[in-house]
């Protein structure tokens, strides 16, 4: 048989993959994958599904009802509009630059009304503004705030319990919906404590498996809505995907083999605990921050995030200065040294590349990301402060 592309040149060793999603896979979930799949009235699928329901629940510290899609993050969220919002009916939607504006981009595609707060670069989003917007609703118009807790574009976190203070402080009927795609099983989040009545995630981050698998926690209170939710739908509805066969919860074929995958990294992280996950994240993360705090140093780079406690544990984006091409130091970094990390979405597209550090990852992972990058740099000419890696090094020397 004839290609089209030439057989790929074997790379000696692993290349290192810092993109904030699709994030390493671990030996364990490979796998666990590599079987085949059931039929659908194997009690073993079912198994597999419940370990998986229970799991998410785990990691998302809820009791509330949980749906899983064979879908992305996009997927998931057309499923919460689609269930929670009637056609023409509004959300108000927190600016958190790039997946907020997506968010609500595809809202209003798809017929519903976005309210938008405005993103302040490199700041965490308001309450006071939030609490504002919906004190002017005054005739109660906005069913929901979709908030995306990490914005994988920006880097930043957003305090969850702030913008719940902010809600109830309105004395508003709103749900409150998050986006945690990028900060579960990163950063701490518990559904049920901050009173969150909505909660959406995805596979391909903290879950540390391949993309394709998406899911949504629903209180009984979002339930309700979605109840008296006219708009038609069929795929994404709620409703159908009540009952206890696989084939009905996945309205249709299940992903038999990314489900595998998922069971196995729900036990991994089980075994390691979520509080020693979380906590890894945040060290790694504080790694990554001191070696870029170091190349900030000859005044090319700078973190976007200028609120050092909303820094992500899951992903850093780093500003360069105007001129210095990002998708040739990306590309000399994925090529010549073999770190893949992800170049600046949306607003920040050609102004800053940004380095995942969530998921499977450990302190020579992100060391070797580190050293990689900076290899790139020296190669490409792109001024920055020596010994970033270094640094890194050092914090973690520091916290035995
Ligand atoms: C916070 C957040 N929300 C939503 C999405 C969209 O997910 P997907 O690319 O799987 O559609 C992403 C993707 O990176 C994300 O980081």
């Amino acid at each position: 048989m004839k290609r089209d592309h030439p057989t790929p040149v074997r790379i000696p060793g692993e290349r290192l993959l810092h993109a904030p999603g699709p994030t390493h896979i671990p030996g364990e979930v490979l796998n666990a994958m590599h079987r085949q799949a059931l039929d659908h009235g194997d009690p073993r699928l079912d198994a597999v599904i419940a370990n998986c329901e229970s799991g998410i629940k785990r990691l998302l510290k809820t009791s509330a009802e949980l749906f899983m899609y064979t879908a992305n993050g996009h997927g998931i969220w057309e499923a919460v509009t689609e269930n929670l919002l009637a056609h023409g009916e509004a959300a108000l939607v927190p600016a958190t630059g790039h997946f907020s504006e997506s968010w609500a981009v595809q809202m209003e595609l798809t017929g519903r009304r976005a309210i938008r707060t405005p993103y302040r670069p490199g700041y965490p989003i308001d309450p006071a503004v939030v609490e504002q917007a919906l004190r002017a609703d005054v005739k109660r118009e906005i069913a929901a705030v979709f908030v995306v807790h990490t914005d994988t574009a920006s880097g930043i976190t957003h305090d969850i319990a702030a913008i719940r203070a902010a809600i109830d402080a309105a004395s508003h009927p709103a749900l409150l919906v998050v986006d945690v795609i990028a900060s579960l099983a990163a950063a701490p989040f518990a559904m049920d404590a901050l009173g969150v009545n909505v909660a959406c995630g995805a596979s391909q981050k903290g879950l540390m498996s391949p993309p394709g698998l998406a899911f949504v926690a629903v209180d009984v209170k979002a339930a309700q809505v979605a109840t008296r939710n006219k708009a038609p739908r069929y795929y994404w509805d709620w409703q159908r995907r009540r009952g206890a066969y696989s084939y009905t919860k996945f309205c249709g074929t299940p992903p038999h083999n990314l489900l595998f995958g998922i069971e196995a990294a729900l036990e991994l992280i089980d075994r390691e605990g979520l509080d020693a996950v979380i906590a890894r994240h945040s060290l790694l993360a504080r790694a990554v921050h001191a070696a870029v705090e170091c190349w900030s140093s000859e005044g090319a780079l700078q973190f976007h995030c200028r609120v050092p406690e909303a820094r992500s544990t899951s992903v850093t984006t780093i500003e360069v200065r105007e001129g210095l091409d990002v998708e040739a130091l990306r590309s000399v970094a994925r090529e010549r040294f073999q770190v893949a990390f992800a170049g600046g979405l949306g607003p920040f597209q050609g102004k800053a590349f940004r380095i995942g550090h969530l998921g499977d990852l450990n302190p020579a992972m992100i060391l070797g990301c580190l050293a990689g990058v900076e290899a790139a740099m020296l190669a490409q000419g792109v001024p920055h402060g020596a010994g970033g890696a270094s640094r890194a090094a050092a914090l973690l020397a520091d916290h035995a």
